[in-house]
């Protein structure tokens, strides 16, 4: 939880301070995109300016996730100017919901204004053949530690954000639309957040069914809470890459995820291109 709220802020300023000092004369993108498990090759259509290593921005954590590989990367994807973040922050890594959210503070400090998530995740029910994507619609978080605990920092948002729209209605719109032109299936639903890093029981899968949810994972929602608190538009996009546990008899594993996303990189690549191109 954040205690110091003047401490933070600073902290996220100076790592914006770092970032627009190493922009390579380009100007400041006004959209961020989120490549989650396996989805780096959208990184390669992008035409690159500059590239800066998390490593590098003072205050950003380091990423730790297989597949994730730590990088931001300013350029121009479908004739617009894009950061793009190679790799994200999760709970299970052991980072506090402040850590996982800080990229979004500084996206959002710098004039950001869409943010595009994409992540792997588990489909709920039987009718999924992964991969398949869907486009987030909603998501259930209750299970998880709260992001915006502590001091409210009124320069980000207001103490109590309203939570009716954290996805974008025309974003879904337009990404239905993206997904049809190319002939791409694509689902909308609700995606639930868990913690990680073990996946769900069966039992857990039974219960987040019942709640609504379509799909399953360990990422996104933490990062959608605080840019949505930033007035920050959003689109997330999950791969499914595998039934939840317990829909078939298949045991998951990590390989599997990193494995399938790649398969379905080639078609979320394109329509993620469309949407950025449509925007
Ligand atoms: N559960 C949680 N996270 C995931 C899954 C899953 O089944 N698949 C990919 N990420």
């Amino acid at each position: 939880m954040i205690t110091d709220s003047a401490g933070y802020l600073k902290k996220v300023d100076t790592a914006c301070d770092y970032i627009r000092q190493h922009l390579s004369g380009c100007e400041v993108p006004k959209i961020c995109i989120v490549l989650g498990s396996g989805l780096g090759p959208l990184a390669d259509l992008c035409e690159e300016s500059a590239e800066i290593l998390y490593s590098d921005i003072p205050g950003f954590p380091s990423s730790t996730a297989p597949g994730h590989e730590g990088k931001l990367i300013i350029g121009e994807l479908s004739g617009k100017l894009v950061f793009m973040m190679k790799g994200r922050f999760h709970y299970y890594e052991g980072y506090a919901p402040e850590d996982i959210t800080f990229y979004v503070r500084v996206m959002g400090r710098l004039g950001v204004e869409t943010l595009v998530l994409t992540n792997a995740a588990g489909g709920i029910g039987e009718d999924f053949t992964p991969p398949e994507l869907i486009s987030i619609e909603d998501h259930i978080s209750f299970m998880a530690e709260p992001v915006l605990r502590g001091p409210n920092i009124e320069e980000f948002g207001p103490r109590f954000p309203d939570q009716s729209y954290v996805y974008d209605r025309e974003y879904l719109a337009l990404m239905s639309e993206c997904a049809e032109r190319l002939g791409i299936r694509i689902r909308k639903g609700v995606y639930a957040y868990t913690k990680g890093p073990q996946y769900e029981t069966p039992a857990e899968i039974r219960a987040l069914r019942s709640l609504g949810a379509i799909c399953v994972g360990m990422s996104t929602v933490p990062e959608a809470i605080a840019a949505s608190h930033m007035g920050i538009r959003i689109a997330a996009l999950s791969c499914v890459t595998n039934m939840a546990a317990g829909i078939t008899s298949a045991k998951l594993s990590g390989e599997e995820v990193i494995e399938v996303a790649g398969q379905a990189s080639e078609k979320m690549c394109a329509l993620v291109s469309s949407f950025i191109k449509n925007l």
